[in-house]
């Protein structure tokens, strides 16, 4: 059977980085606060004059130097993000002309925090096509850049940083095993961003009232995800047959730490096979999953044959699962 495998990551986080005591000389909160209420200690945060495709290049040219291969090798560039440079052209554009992937075809997928969960869906399904292609699938965010620094229930949660992945086709029994997508568009207000788009065009107004930020429900989301991502790693789960002891390895998206220790514990997943390092990220969107990816493969702590279940969520209502042989 033709699975599509990841062959190559690689990933880059800004070097400045924004502790929760820098975050306490900016709003009204404490460091205790932050790391109690969501495990983050830290977040990477870019320069001015850094776009989100310039992090996406850094992590893409440090998978294709891991996987040996050449720009040109790529027939698909897929990126998952919510912090694009611009409305058009998309993202995934300008990190393929970055890079020099002159074959590539390149689009961005927005389903939040879930995006790269859903790129890896549609990457896995192009290479089942045709199992001679190159795909290369990040997240990349630069969350800075959308969030209200006055607002001091968002403002420290976030961080900015790029992962990749670069998946071919391989007979055998490695590779993606499954995805399960989902969403719920009722949700929307529990998440999101108003301003710039066609229901709120850029104005004065909008930007006075700082429509072009993160808006949340804190609260209300928290619960949410809890459920998403327990229900989608049992689907998971049952879908390859598997229990939790078949399972190496959870990756799932790095919102909060309270999130991921209650979710993990609705399903009875040990928290010592649940990957965390949220806390010096924060919450960079859909780059979550590919820098833990990146972290654990080129700190030698992935094996070949190792089972991984990913799972995420995010605006949208949007929620995900993968399941991988390593
Ligand atoms: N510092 C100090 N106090 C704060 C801060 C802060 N940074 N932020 C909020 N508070 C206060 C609130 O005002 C509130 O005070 P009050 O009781 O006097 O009204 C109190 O702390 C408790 O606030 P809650 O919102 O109830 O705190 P909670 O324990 O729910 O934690 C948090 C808040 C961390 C935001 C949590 O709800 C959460 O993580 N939600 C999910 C967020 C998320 O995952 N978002 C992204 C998902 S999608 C994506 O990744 C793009």
């Amino acid at each position: 059977m033709i699975r599509s495998r990841i062959i190559a990551t690689g990933s880059y986080t800004p070097p400045r980085v924004l502790t929760n005591f820098d975050l306490e000389k900016m709003v009204d909160t404490s460091d205790e606060w932050i790391t109690s209420r969501s495990g983050i200690r830290e977040r990477r945060i870019v320069e001015k004059n850094v776009s989100t495709s310039d992090l996406g290049t850094q992590a893409a040219k440090r998978a294709l130097e891991m996987a040996g291969l050449s720009p040109e090798d790529l027939d698909f560039i897929i990126t998952g993000t919510n912090s694009p440079d611009m409305f058009f052209p998309c993202t995934g554009c300008f990190i393929q002309a970055k890079i020099g992937a002159k074959k590539a075809a390149a689009f961005d997928v927005s389903a939040g925090c879930t995006s790269f969960i859903h790129a890896l869906s549609l990457a896995d399904k192009f290479i089942k096509e045709d199992p001679a292609r190159k795909v290369m699938v990040l997240g990349a965010e630069i969350m800075s850049k959308v969030t209200d620094w006055s607002d001091r229930a968002t403002c420290v949660l976030f961080g900015d940083g790029a992962g990749a992945v670069i998946l071919g086709g391989e007979e055998g029994d490695r590779g993606v095993l499954s995805t399960h997508l989902h969403s719920d568009g009722s949700l929307w207000e529990l998440l999101y961003m108003p301003g710039g788009g066609s229901a709120h065009p850029s104005s004065h107004e909008t930007v006075d009232q700082r429509l072009h930020c993160i808006k949340m429900a804190g609260n209300q989301l928290f619960k949410v995800a809890v459920r998403a991502l327990a229900e989608v790693s049992q689907e998971a789960l049952k879908f390859n047959g598997f229990t939790s002891e078949d399972i190496d390895l959870m990756i799932p998206h790095q919102a909060n730490t309270r999130i991921i220790e209650a979710a993990a514990k609705l399903i009875n997943f040990p928290m010592d096979r649940v990957f965390l390092n949220i806390e010096k990220y924060g919450n960079t969107s859909s780059a979550t999953i590919p820098i833990a990816l990146d972290e654990l493969n080129r700190g030698g702590k992935l094996k070949a044959g190792n089972v991984i279940l990913m799972c995420s969520f995010g605006t949208g209502v949007t929620w995900g699962g993968a399941v991988i042989r390593w």
